[in-house]
């Protein structure tokens, strides 16, 4: 079976002392918990955050980063650089950065596996807009975007890749896809995969849904056969409600 992985993605969100915290009253909530449990916090919170989760089940990622080492690229971070600190997760390709930074399928593959290269652990977010949901496309969007978001991966990396399956009109917005929506989408994800990297890696996959996930939802979505739990954004802003949507099967 499958682990369950439930990541927080603060935005741009916390400064340090707040991020301190967070981590003093989350840690307690979680510790007993066999899920996975990742924040992935701002660039200027993740020393601070990583000082503070020693010891504890919390694992840290960024946000984002750039695709190469180094170089005059002005205002980026590197993997190399996320991974000197400590850093075991990147988000990659949100769709927040999709629309407002020009991040396309090509940066994203790139990033994905500069990732893999500076042995950091992507989450690639995938997901369809409102109109191509109404059209009908919403299948074909989001395995289009799997297929190129991950090309050129070895088998080996595509299975230990998080993907977080995200419909743009279900972020922030307090619309929650239906679990069987969800599970749909996730389950044609993972067809994609199994298409391109065959049974083993498409059954290992982790596949997580993110869209307004909150404590009061987290049990429905995680419990169907495909979803691995979630990308929370503003429900993991707060840690007693985080603590709730990580303990969703206690
Ligand atoms: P939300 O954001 O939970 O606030 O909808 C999810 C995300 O953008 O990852």
């Amino acid at each position: 079976m499958r682990r369950k992985v439930i990541a927080g993605n603060w935005k741009m969100n916390m400064l340090p002392n707040e991020a301190i915290e967070y981590i003093q009253n989350f840690e307690n909530l979680v510790k007993d918990t066999k899920n996975e449990v990742i924040l992935c916090v701002p660039y200027i919170d993740l020393f601070y955050c990583l000082m503070n989760v020693q010891g504890t089940n919390i694992k840290i990622g960024a946000q984002n980063m750039h695709w190469e080492d180094n170089g005059a690229y002005t205002g980026e971070i590197s993997p190399k650089m996320l991974k000197s600190i400590g850093v075991e997760y990147v988000i990659i390709g949100h769709s927040e950065r999709r629309s407002y930074y020009a991040e396309t399928d090509e940066t994203v593959n790139k990033k994905v596996k500069s990732a893999f290269e500076n042995d950091l652990k992507p989450i690639v977010c995938v997901g369809e807009t409102l109109e191509q949901r109404e059209r009908g496309e919403a299948e074909k969007i989001i395995t289009t975007q799997i297929r190129l978001d991950l090309e050129g991966l070895t088998k080996e990396q595509v299975k230990n890749t998080i993907i977080a399956y995200e419909p743009i009109w279900a972020i922030g917005t307090g619309k929650t896809a239906t679990s069987e929506d969800a599970n749909n989408a996730i389950k044609a994800i993972r067809n994609e995969i199994l298409k391109i990297y065959g049974e083993d890696v498409a059954n290992s996959v982790i596949i997580q849904y993110g869209g307004s996930v909150k404590s009061s939802n987290a049990k429905e979505l995680f419990a169907t056969s495909d979803i691995d739990g979630g990308l929370v954004g503003g429900a993991s802003l707060n840690p007693i409600e985080f603590s709730k949507i990580v303990n969703y099967d206690k």
